[in-house]
């Protein structure tokens, strides 16, 4: 059982990029927790390609441009937000550190950064919200067999104050994960899903249609959490989703585990209104390709419709602005959070969001660029077999 994770303490973490971050987190973080957080699926193939994939490119300055003054700020979803970054959804933050979501909520708070709030959250999307009183959480969803429960979820979100919804249609079933059956992962005895207690009690109140679920430590198959998901995760799942959706709430809905620019288009004919180009941090299907290598024929196959997000192996400022370059109007930060969260609680993960900031920052201003609007894909070359070749690309939304 994996022990309690130390409890907050305000002072600066010795860490002075997002790469050390990891390794301190690995040696704070009880061994089942590290491995939940960190594991890709299988060879882990995919988890080396997303990060692997932003080295492909070179930041072509341009200079003489007074940068005395940069903003690395832009709108989206109503909200003036510090930098294109949200925090990831991911599930579980209690299994990282006591603050559990609520540090990460109040730390992005702090810096004006939007998170969104994963279905499998140790605290209820409504206590989040309530209890951090950010100005910007997205909720993402998880599509269980149980609509009427997806439908309550929504309902809660609409009226906690969620700016948008985040389908994640990646995974009708999870990733296999060997860390989490080699550690055989349970949740430990003091955390739980709070948004999934709703199933275990419609099944104690006996009622048709919903299926077992307590938690991820009821289980017969080494991880847990695989069995959870074959039980509860709708893998019957298809585009008829999106309309669904669309018919029961107002919220803006984003999809999010799109890879291949044929479901691009799908989804802007079924009406979201954005897009996530992710492969879930290399977690589900491993060879599946680097986020960042699919994100312009997204892009070009969108054509500035909607807003298209990325995430997937972003660890430093230059890596946010060639994401933007290459059309993305804002990405995501995943796992460097969580391990922010487990070495300082709240300030741990602040920290993590102000360095990258900062970095984000420096890299406009060495780059020419005095706000994100003059962010482009001019910026870029891409290393070929033949040298460094300018990148075509289109402008961001
Ligand atoms: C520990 C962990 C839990 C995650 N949980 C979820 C989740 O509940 N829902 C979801 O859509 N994505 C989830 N993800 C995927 C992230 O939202 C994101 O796509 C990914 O972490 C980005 O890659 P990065 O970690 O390299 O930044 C999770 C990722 C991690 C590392």
């Amino acid at each position: 059982m994996a022990q309690r994770p130390q409890s907050t303490s305000a002072q600066q973490q010795p860490f002075i990029n997002l790469e050390e971050v990891e390794q301190l987190a690995k040696a704070t973080l009880p061994k089942m927790a590290y491995g939940y957080f960190a594991a890709g699926a299988e060879t882990e193939q995919t988890v080396g390609d997303n990060r692997s994939a932003f080295g492909q490119y070179r930041i072509l300055p341009r200079i003489l441009v007074d940068v005395s003054k940069v903003s690395t700020s832009c709108n989206m979803f109503g909200y003036s937000m510090a930098m294109p970054l949200l925090v990831a959804p991911m599930a579980m933050h209690g299994l990282a550190h006591s603050d559990k979501e609520l540090g990460t909520a109040r730390a992005a708070a702090a810096v004006n950064i939007p998170m969104c709030v994963s279905t499998m959250a140790n605290m209820s999307l409504q206590e989040v919200a309530a209890q951090a009183q950010h100005p910007c959480m997205l909720f993402q969803l998880y599509v269980i067999r149980d609509r009427q429960i997806v439908e309550g979820w929504v309902r809660q979100a609409e009226a906690a104050g969620y700016k948008a919804l985040m389908i994640t249609v990646d995974a009708p079933r999870l990733g296999r994960r060997e860390a989490d059956e080699r550690n055989r992962f349970r949740l430990p005895d003091h955390l739980h899903m709070a948004n999934l207690q709703v199933l275990a009690e419609k099944r104690a109140a006996g009622q048709p249609g919903s299926t077992a679920l307590l938690d991820a430590r009821d289980s017969s198959h080494s991880s847990g959490l695989f069995e959870l998901f074959a039980r509860e995760v709708d893998d019957t799942l298809t585009w008829e989703a999106i309309p669904w959706l669309r018919s029961i709430t107002k919220l803006p809905i984003y999809i999010k585990g799109v890879l291949s620019p044929a479901d691009a288009l799908l989804a802007l004919q079924h009406g979201v209104d954005g897009i996530v180009v992710s492969n879930h941090g290399g977690r589900q299907l491993d060879y599946s390709p680097a986020a960042l290598d699919m994100l312009p024929g997204v892009v070009a196959a969108v054509g500035g419709r909607l807003p298209v997000l990325m995430d997937g192996g972003i660890r430093r400022g230059t890596d946010v602005l060639k994401a933007l370059a290459l059309g993305a109007s804002a990405v995501l930060l995943g796992r460097p959070v969580i391990y922010g969260l487990a070495v300082g609680g709240q300030p741990g993960v602040q920290q993590v969001l102000q360095t990258i900031q900062r970095e984000f920052e420096l890299a406009m201003a060495l780059a020419g660029c005095k706000s994100v609007a003059d962010i482009g894909p001019q910026l870029l070359l891409r290393c070929s077999a033949d040298g460094l070749q300018p990148v075509a690309g289109r402008a961001r939304l």
